[in-house]
């Protein structure tokens, strides 16, 4: 069954950075794109066990820190190597100044 929660303040990501929050035991990477849009995936790679909050957000593109790898952050496609396998990205819907995810 699938939920929205409410996650996080809209203003405490800045454009062109990512945050982590844990909703019910789920590590989740929130990012914030220049232009101000914000996605949500899986906040561990899908090649090691790096978080992608400390990453570099270029674009719509989230590079992991270890190996360099690289995700959309709007689908969670490997986008570069060594990322092959996707990882998952949830919906997200801001509201009042909130971000919700649905898990
Ligand atoms: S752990 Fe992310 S690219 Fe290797």
């Amino acid at each position: 069954m699938s939920q929205w929660i409410d996650v996080a303040a809209e203003d405490g990501i800045f454009e062109g950075a990512a945050i982590a929050v844990t909703p019910i035991g789920h590590d989740i990477a929130l990012y914030k794109t220049e232009a101000g849009e914000v996605f949500a995936t899986h906040n561990i790679c899908s090649h090691g066990h790096a978080r992608l909050c400390e990453g570099f957000l270029e674009g719509h593109e989230i590079e992991c820190p270890f190996h360099q790898g690289r995700f959309d952050v709007r689908t969670g496609q490997a986008t570069l190597a060594p990322c092959v396998d996707p990882i998952r990205s949830y919906p997200v819907k801001i509201e009042a100044g909130r971000v919700w995810v649905q898990l």
